[in-house]
């Protein structure tokens, strides 16, 4: 019977979708799929998962991904009219609520990530896979990885410098000389050990620059303008005349991964094709170039390899640039990815935009980063960047850098962030630490599950991204027909929620504890209809164990006084991300 439910839940699941995932490559097999709320591992009870938003000063002093008090089950409309103090969360949950599926949630492989795992003894990076990948830890199915070196790189390399160094290139016209050398392998060898835990995560690579013999300026790192050299940071930009190179250098790049037994599921063409500047590995792309590389070829050799292709990568103000490459190589323009640096913040909504105008297209928050956080501060950096996207469209999202040395590095001393955090620390052969971004994104990739679709929330926000105090949540409907709800709680108090969906008898009660985020696990209607637990005709019905009969007003009783009170707490903003450093002049040199 759970079988053939979960056909039919499945093929609902899909069918109710405004975008679709079907036909990334990816929605079969083991993958992200595989977990709780799939269709062999449905919800059983309501759960709540909790992690703090403060990052603790010590290990274990605050909660990360523990287990909470499960919300309770209630008859719909059947709550005390007396509870108006508790905050009303309303799911649009018909066939015209259901947004866009799932694909995953991430991060990026980085040159740091490679070489600090390849100092790990066997057993302990074995360790730490289970915890990114393993369906025990944050099971992530959505992956991205540098093509070449990035700023979080200790080595700077293209896969065809054919030159003495990054920098000293001369044209390869035939690409005898593409190798993707001994970084790339080792970057390869690594990505390939996920398919030990996950059969199936889609990974996408991104280039920070071409090779410099293929830019007007010959480098692959300007040097900075402090040096003097306007010119060569105006000519940081990638020569027409070698469309036919670069589309090799690609093809060549997705052939040469799979030789080490990995898959690229999709391409970003460039990093950031905005970003131009001095002493750091990037590279200026006009969507109109953008699109012609794509429409003379490259579109076409990564559609014959299976891998689709995501335009533009960089933020949300200039939201005109991933239509353009649209318009320009329509049938070869997959997806949109964007980055969350425009300040003060990123502003996700211009993906409804996007979405109105080319409603086929999937689209992804491909980049932001925690920067310097520090210990006892609060910090919101992954939620805050993970759900409105969602809601305005992302079938997922990466976080940047996932994994460093204490200092954040290794990292290129040519300039970039020098202070990107990602989910692991690694302190020695045998020690890593796993960070508050760690727990964070595991309260999205571990619940919500591939092919689940995001519905519409018509009520229980407040404030924005904006606003220095903001309750914000997505809801999903997962493959096994339960759902997952992600909130984040930053109004300065608990929050006292009911929850319930315009279609359904059902409704669900819960506290948010104030500076959380929390994900709910709640079973789906027949689930909870065969479960054989009648709701009580006070109000209140409790499924699973452990969670008493109870009052249907107030959910605890610490509650009442705090969320009486007006939330007065100024919390600390997450610190602006910056994307570059200052080089000191003088270690800023480029040979
Ligand atoms: C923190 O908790 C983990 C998991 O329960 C445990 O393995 C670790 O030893 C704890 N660390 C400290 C310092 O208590
Ligand atoms: C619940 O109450 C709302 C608002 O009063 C009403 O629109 C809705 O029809 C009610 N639902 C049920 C199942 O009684
Ligand atoms: C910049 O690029 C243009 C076009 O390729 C070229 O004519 C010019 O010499 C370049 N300038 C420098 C300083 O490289
Ligand atoms: C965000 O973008 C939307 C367009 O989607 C625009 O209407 C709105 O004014 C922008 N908000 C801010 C604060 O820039
Ligand atoms: C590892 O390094 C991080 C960052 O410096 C630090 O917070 C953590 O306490 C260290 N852990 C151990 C076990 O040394
Ligand atoms: C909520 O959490 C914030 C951040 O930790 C804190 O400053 C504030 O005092 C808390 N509010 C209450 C009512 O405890």
């Amino acid at each position: 019977m759970a079988v053939a439910t979960t056909l039919i839940t499945l093929l609902l699941a899909a069918s109710s979708a405004a975008q679709s995932i079907e036909g990334l490559g990816v929605s079969g097999g083991n993958g992200p799929r595989g977990g709780i709320g799939d269709g062999a591992h449905p919800v059983m009870r309501p759960q709540a998962f909790i992690t703090d938003a403060k990052i603790p000063t010590a290990p274990n002093t605050t909660r990360q991904l523990a287990p909470g008090r499960p919300p309770r089950l209630v008859l719909h409309n059947q709550t005390s009219p007396t509870c108006d103090t508790r905050r009303r969360v309303v799911i649009d949950s018909s066939t015209g609520g259901a947004q866009q599926e799932m694909l995953g949630f991430g991060h990026a492989w980085t040159g740091s990530t490679v070489s600090v795992f390849q100092t790990l003894e066997d057993d302990v990076l074995d360790r730490v896979m289970q915890d990114l990948y393993g369906q025990g830890g944050n099971n992530m199915g959505f992956m991205r990885h540098t093509i070449g070196s990035s700023d979080l790189d200790g080595n700077q390399y293209t896969y065809d410098d054919n030159g003495p160094s990054f920098n000293q290139g001369q044209p390869d016209l035939d690409l005898s000389n593409f190798d993707i050398g001994p970084h790339g392998s080792a970057m390869a060898e690594m990505i390939a050990r996920m398919g030990s835990y996950k059969g199936d995560v889609f990974l996408f690579g991104s280039p920070w620059s071409y090779p410099g013999w293929m830019k007007h300026n010959g480098l692959f790192i300007a040097p900075n303008l402090n040096e003097g050299s306007y010119s060569n940071l105006m000519n940081n930009s990638f020569n027409m005349q070698y469309i036919p190179q670069i589309i090799q250098y690609f093809s060549k790049y997705v052939d040469a991964f799979l030789d080490h037994g990995v898959s690229v599921n999709g391409l970003t063409l460039m990093n950031e094709p905005l970003n131009s500047q001095g002493g750091y590995p990037c590279m200026f792309l006009d969507a109109a170039d953008e699109a012609a590389i794509l429409a003379q070829g490259l579109g076409e050799e990564m559609h014959n390899r299976g891998v689709k292709v995501m335009a533009y990568d960089h933020n949300t103000d200039q939201p005109m640039y991933p239509m353009r490459v649209v318009q320009g190589a329509p049938e070869y323009t997959d997806m949109a990815a964007w980055h969350c640096y425009q300040g003060p913040v990123a502003n996700y909504s211009v993906m409804r935009d996007f979405h109105y105008a080319y409603p086929d297209k999937l689209q992804f928050m491909t980049e932001c980063s925690n920067y310097l956080p520090e210990a006892g501060s609060v910090n919101w950096a992954v939620a805050q960047n993970f759900i409105p996207p969602v809601r305005y469209g992302a079938s997922g999202g990466t976080m940047w850098v996932m994994a460093t040395n204490p200092d954040f590095g290794p990292h290129s001393p040519y300039g970039g962030c020098a202070g990107c955090l990602g989910s692991i620390v690694v302190n020695s052969s045998t020690t890593y630490t796993k960070t508050n971004d760690y727990y964070m994104i595991g309260q999205f990739s571990r619940f919500i599950r591939r092919g689940a679709v995001n519905y519409k929330v018509l009520e229980g926000m407040e404030g924005t991204t904006y606003d220095p105090n903001w309750f914000d949540l997505i809801a999903v409907k997962n493959p096994d027909m339960g759902w997952a709800v992600v909130f984040m709680n930053n109004l300065g108090s608990d929050q006292d929620v009911v929850l319930s969906f315009t279609e359904g008898d059902f409704e669900w009660e819960g506290t948010i504890p104030n500076a959380t985020v929390v994900t709910w696990l709640l079973p789906s209607d027949q689930i909870v209809g065969q479960s054989g637990v009648l709701p009580l005709a006070s109000g209140t019905a409790v499924v699973g164990t452990g969670t008493g009969g109870g009052t249907a007003c107030p959910t605890t009783s610490s509650m009442m006084s705090s969320s009486s009170a007006p939330p007065t707490s100024t919390l600390k903003p997450v610190p602006h991300t910056k994307h570059t450093i200052s080089v000191s002049s003088g270690s800023s040199s480029v040979s």
